[in-house]
């Protein structure tokens, strides 16, 4: 399954309103807008709800975590054979909430490009996103740590963040660049897509709206 652009994947996190029976909730939401509107929209779940929510939606379900293991004597790593087997099509890797040592993350996205999962690295500022990209993994997301989960976006708050990653990434490869962290309105979404941006990679604008799928209906609207 391929990723279309713009896209936005939604990351459910653990927010209680993203696991388990309420990730099921919320999936079937995001794949309603997805549905009603034909706009790409991917949503990132834990690793242990991979399976239950790849059975029940058709839009790409990426996983939060993979580690670079191979299959072998590893207990407790979450593996790209596995997730693949899950109905998994891509993985987070890096999220600033989760992140990797660098070479272990060379691995993971090597070991996620071996078994056709598509990964999604999550940077925190232009220097790293640039040493990400000589890994080439399929797409890069920008987010500034200090504006994850807050009520100001990284587009009006670090607009020269979105359009600096996009040019140095540019620089090395054709590997879209999303960002993320703060964004809550389509306006986030539209300024991030005039910065460069080729889609967003967000969390509690949805997942802890009281209307995720009102809010779902504004933002990609702008796609
Ligand atoms: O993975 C997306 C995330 O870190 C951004 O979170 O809540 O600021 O949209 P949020």
């Amino acid at each position: 399954m391929k990723l279309e652009l713009p896209i936005l994947i939604v990351n459910f996190k653990t927010y209680k309103e993203g696991i388990g029976l309420n990730a099921e909730k919320l999936a079937r939401i995001c794949e309603k807008v997805h549905l009603q509107t034909q706009k790409s929209i991917a949503i990132s779940v834990t690793p242990a709800d991979v399976n239950r929510i790849a059975n029940l939606v058709s839009i790409p379900v990426l996983s939060q975590h993979m580690d670079p293991d191979e299959p072998g004597s590893h207990t407790g790593s979450v593996i790209a054979e596995d997730l693949v087997d899950n109905g998994a099509v891509g993985t987070l890797l890096n999220h600033s909430e989760d992140q990797y040592r660098i070479d272990v993350l060379e691995k993971a996205i090597d070991r996620a490009r071996d078994c056709k999962l598509i990964s999604v690295v999550c940077a925190n500022n232009i220097e790293i996103a640039e040493a990400v990209a000589t890994f080439h993994p399929d797409f890069i997301a920008v987010e500034p740590p200090e504006l994850i989960g807050g009520d100001i976006s990284v587009s009006t708050a670090k607009p020269e963040v979105i359009k600096g990653t996009v040019d140095a990434v540019h620089k090395i490869g054709d590997i879209p660049v999303l960002c993320g962290a703060g964004v809550k309105t389509k306006e986030d979404v539209k300024k991030s897509l005039e910065l460069g941006a080729q889609g967003i990679l967000l969390s509690s604008g949805v997942v802890k709206s009281s209307n995720p799928e009102k809010v779902l209906f504004e933002m990609v609207s702008v796609f």
